[in-house]
């Protein structure tokens, strides 16, 4: 393992006014997601959105890295340009999700252990010679009635920890993703509690997995009041509660922290990620590596029709530049009306 070209990688995911494009929806994630525009997941329609991602010009002012999945990875251009190469070439990174999925937990009613660690060392090889320099790995814990149990907070952790290495064994850059999902009534308060206690696990794995911090980035959740409770909490608020968990658990080696939209709106995970960044410089970058709330006005701008292309790269590349503003508190809500450039 080279500890210094790991933490270069890392260091360009998360440079200035740039992040991550999670484009590493599974099929069974992108089906939903093409439902909502009534538009059928064939593989040759993914390919053709996923095509309208990479090929928006100017994308890479503010996009540094896309997490693609096994089936784009493998798909090319309409010129015959594989994906990874095409990205590449723009001087994006091309990273990959390379976990199976949640999966229910034994004997833990509700919660789930992520999957994917059997054959995995042969897979990051195979990926690497793909093009990949990046790579995801994704827990999720829920809030509420005794949930996270310790349990599912240390199985989930040493999954993480044991993927982290194999990567970095590989010379892939690890992007840990433990993500404390958001949804219920819970406060802010409990959020911090829980998203806290997952971190505290996650780094003790990954210490005593000998994994090094600078050569990997942390994707989390922010700490957030839950989507159904009646009074949620702003966006200070918000940044203020998310600071303070994460000084308190993230340790300062970690060059970034790439937070999850994980169905914030879009509008809200821009915001947020803003506020913390106004009140910069903190110990690690804060970026982004959002799904829904990068793509989701692209995919309606888009509807399944060639000839609304360039409408959804227009709106993709917006939410990019909005976002990348956000990297550096310089966002502001009327930024939202602006047509994007
Ligand atoms: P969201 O930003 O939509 O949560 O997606 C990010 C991601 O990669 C979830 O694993």
């Amino acid at each position: 393992m080279d500890i210094e070209t790991l933490n270069a990688t890392a260091r360009e995911l998360v440079a200035e006014g740039k992040g991550i494009l999670a484009a590493d929806e599974s099929t069974g994630t992108i089906k939903k997601r093409f439902d909502s525009i009534g538009v059928e997941s064939t593989e040759a329609n993914r390919r053709a959105y996923r095509q309208l991602l990479f090929t928006a010009q100017g994308a890479a002012e503010h996009i540094s890295g896309v997490i693609l999945f096994d089936e784009t990875i493998r798909q090319s251009a309409d010129d015959g340009t594989p994906f990874p190469e095409l990205l590449a070439r723009d001087g994006i990174i091309p990273g990959i999700k390379v976990d199976s999925g949640a999966k229910a937990l034994a004997l833990a009613e509700g919660e789930t252990v992520t999957e994917g660690l059997d054959g995995l060392r042969e897979r990051l090889e195979e990926y690497r010679e793909l093009g990949a320099r990046f790579a995801k790995w994704r827990a999720t814990y829920s809030i509420g009635g005794g949930k996270p149990s310790e349990y599912c907070i240390w199985t989930n952790a040493h999954a993480l920890a044991r993927c982290a290495a194999l990567c970095q064994e590989a010379g892939i850059v690890p992007i840990v993703e433990p993500e404390v999902l958001q949804d219920g009534t819970h406060t802010l308060e409990q959020s911090s509690k829980a998203t806290g206690r997952v971190l505290q696990a996650v780094f003790t794995e990954l210490h005593d997995q000998r994994v090094e911090l600078r050569g990997t980035l942390l994707k989390p959740n922010m700490v957030l009041s839950g989507y159904e409770g009646s009074e949620r909490a702003g966006a200070d608020e918000v940044a203020g509660a998310t600071l303070e968990c994460f000084y308190r658990h993230v340790p300062a080696a970690v060059p970034g922290i790439v937070f999850l939209s994980g169905g914030q709106t879009d509008e809200d995970a821009t915001a947020h990620l803003n506020a913390m960044n106004r009140t910069g410089p903190h110990p690690w970058e804060l970026s982004f590596s959002y799904g829904r709330a990068l793509q989701a006005p692209a995919l309606k701008a888009w509807g399944g029709k060639p000839e609304n292309l360039e409408a959804g790269q227009q709106a993709y590349l917006h939410r990019a530049k909005l976002n990348g503003a956000a990297r550096s508190g310089s966002y502001s809500p009327e930024m939202e009306e602006a047509v994007a450039a």
